[in-house]
């Protein structure tokens, strides 16, 4: 080798190796929680850190920056009397219940088909890949699947898995994750909600539970530190375990924001400690002085400014997804709090009235049903509002908000709104191909139709074909000309008679359909919503099922769709969940009894 060329090689390895220690060094400077972006400690603060020396980090040993000095006490004072929310249930005929204990073995089947793939292919990960038998790890990697469905298991009757996944559950290190950001919604709902549910149906005995509950809820607390005392909900937990500042954003999601109140009151009612409800009870006090604020009063945009703390700003307005669970909330709190505010259902009242106004509409249907979904309207300026006929799953959880409400609140007559809303998406269901409401999809509204008139023609229905949304203006085109675009598109879209475009054709083994089926039906006690609930059952899991598990599938609009490689820990914690209770005796999981948060979990109601 050529000399040059020999200490040329000596310098790059010396160099490497140097970098390599440096690699090292910093990493030991950084303590155990890997590095830290946003900190503007010297190392040598770092290096005094408690998150660093303590043998066993704590969150709730990291000293507060923004003290609350006040903590807001849980309302106390006597138990107002709540209405009784479920129907009446007179004794089944011995011809029913073989039905209903045959379909209530398939749902349990299904169950134990997803939990096996799950144990065997990923356990302790987040979620099992159906297809691929892969695992999946979004959510912290703390087992999503597995919390999320305990009390599932336990529902089900499956309590020596419940016991293992009790068992295994200890493993779990709040302490650390390999994301680098926490989404502090999805960690309350699926994981919060999942210990304190599991503690409650299974009659608080296993202590293990609540202890998660509270690890969980001391890291959780710290995203609440900030100057103004609103979350940061998507969130640096290493900047703020090394004690480094932190802010809201100036974005923030409202249904991220809106919907801690179940999981965070619960945890305080448990523990009798008030910092939790202190956390939600400051920000449910925001949303109520901006409600009749905003540019659509009595709603909230989808994005909130928590930075400035000001919810008032933002112009497109929607139940859907990114805002739905903070509405899902307001009556179901209530419930939490055994009726003894009246702020939650103020602000409930106020948000249906301008919900029913501006984001319900009636999409024409050939057999003229009365229905409803839920769009979306975008404020271009006060002159110019325009509502986008576009219906998601995910608004399909609203049946059963208005259901539960109009129980709660004593409004009788929006049982009826309920009744349209869940229809709606039960039409959606059984026009597809598959009986599976695509995941987005847009409908012809009738008052979109020249005179308001709602009975079905094949015109109207070609006519809004041929309007793009949002700018909704009747189209000029003869007769001819708009029928032969329309059957083009139809056929190129694999349109039905009443949708105008699939916005998004996966399903993706969501819960808000059978989730609003379930409570109609434990309110109404209506045996044909379990006839529903039963065809389409059978349409998903013959569309979704795998060797492994339950897949996704990319396309509702067509028989023997290509799946997906996801199974979200949702479909064991709330769709099967649902599928379950429709067909459980109505004592079950009583309404009576319990909230259910956004994830399905079941919180009991102080009595
Ligand atoms: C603390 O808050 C309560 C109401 O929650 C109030 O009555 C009391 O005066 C407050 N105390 C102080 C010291 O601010
Ligand atoms: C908002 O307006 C409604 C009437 O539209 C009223 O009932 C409600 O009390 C108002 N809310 C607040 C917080 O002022
Ligand atoms: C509504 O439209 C249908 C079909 O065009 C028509 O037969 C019916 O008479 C109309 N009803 C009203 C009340 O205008
Ligand atoms: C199940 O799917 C097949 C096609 O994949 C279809 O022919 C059949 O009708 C479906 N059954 C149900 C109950 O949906």
């Amino acid at each position: 080798m050529l000399p040059l060329l020999r200490r040329w090689l000596f310098y790059t390895l010396l160099s490497a190796a140097l970098l390599f220690l440096l690699f090292q060094a910093s990493h030991f400077l950084e303590g155990p929680h890997g590095g830290h972006r946003r900190s503007h400690k010297s190392p040598i603060e770092r290096l005094t850190h408690p998150a660093f020396w303590q043998p066993k980090f704590r969150w709730r040993d990291l000293p507060q920056r923004h003290p609350v000095a006040n903590l807001t006490a849980l309302p106390s004072g006597p138990l107002v009397d709540i209405p009784k929310i479920q129907h009446d249930f007179e004794p089944e005929t011995q011809e029913r219940r073989v039905e209903r204990q045959a379909r209530l073995a398939a749902v349990r089947e299904a169950f134990l088909h997803s939990w096996d793939g799950y144990k065997q292919n990923a356990w302790l990960q987040d979620e099992v890949a159906p297809v691929s038998g892969e695992s999946h790890n979004g959510f912290g990697g703390w087992g999503a699947t597995l919390v999320d469905s305990l009390d599932t298991l336990w529902i089900m009757g499956l309590q020596k898995d419940f016991r293992v996944a009790v068992t295994a559950l200890k493993k779990i290190d709040f302490t650390t994750t390999p994301l680098n950001e926490v989404n502090v919604f999805e960690t309350t709902i699926r994981y919060l909600g999942g210990f304190l549910s599991a503690y409650d149906v299974s009659g608080q005995k296993h202590k293990i539970l609540l202890e998660k509950a509270v690890e969980l809820g001391d890291m959780l607390y710290v995203a609440f530190d900030t100057p103004n005392r609103m979350p940061v909900t998507r969130w640096d937990w290493k900047n703020a375990a090394l004690g480094g500042s932190q802010e809201a954003a100036r974005f923030s999601l409202l249904a991220e924001v809106g919907s801690f109140t179940l999981e965070f009151t619960r945890l305080s009612q448990l523990t009798g400690d008030n910092k939790w409800y202190d956390a939600i009870a400051r920000i449910t006090d925001v949303f109520e002085d901006s409600q009749n604020r905003t540019k659509i009063p009595g709603m909230w945009g989808v994005m909130v400014d928590t930075l400035n703390a000001d919810f008032t700003r933002d112009t497109t307005f929607s139940i859907g997804g990114m805002a739905d669970s903070l509405y899902e909330y307001l009556p179901k709190q209530h419930l939490m709090l055994g009726g003894r505010s009246d702020q939650y259902r103020g602000m409930y009242s106020t948000a249906l009235a301008s919900i029913k106004q501006h984001i319900f509409f009636r999409p024409l249907n050939p057999d003229n049903q009365q229905l409803l979904l839920s769009g979306t309207l975008k404020r271009f300026s006060s002159a110019h509002i325009s509502l986008i006929p576009e219906a998601q799953h995910l608004t399909c959880f609203a049946g059963g908000m208005v259901a539960l409400a109009a129980k709660a609140f004593q409004q009788t007559h929006e049982l009826e709104t309920a009744r349209q809303l869940v229809d709606g998406c039960l039409w959606a269901y059984e026009s597809m191909p598959s009986g599976i409401m695509p995941e987005a999809f847009h409908a012809a509204p009738c008052e979109e139709t020249a005179d308001g008139n709602c009975t079905w023609t094949d015109q109207k229905w070609y006519r809004a074909i041929n309007t793009p949304a949002p700018t909704k203006q009747p189209v000029d085109d003869t007769p001819e000309q708009t029928m032969k675009d329309a059957q083009l598109t139809i056929k190129a879209a694999k349109l039905v008679p009443g949708f105008t475009r699939i916005i998004d054709p996966r399903y993706m083994l969501r819960p808000e359909a059978i989730e609003s089926l379930f409570v109609l039906y434990r309110i109404t006690g209506d045996h044909t919503l379990q006839d529903k609930a039963w065809n389409m059952f059978q349409a998903i899991s013959n569309a979704t099922k795998t060797t492994i598990a339950y897949a996704g599938i990319q396309d509702v609009s067509e028989t023997g769709s290509d799946w997906i490689d996801t199974m979200e820990s949702f479909w064991t914690a709330e769709t099967l969940k649902y599928f379950y209770l429709i067909f459980s005796e109505p004592d079950v999981i009583s309404l009576d009894d319990y909230v259910l948060n956004t994830e399905a979990h079941p919180l009991l109601r102080p009595k």
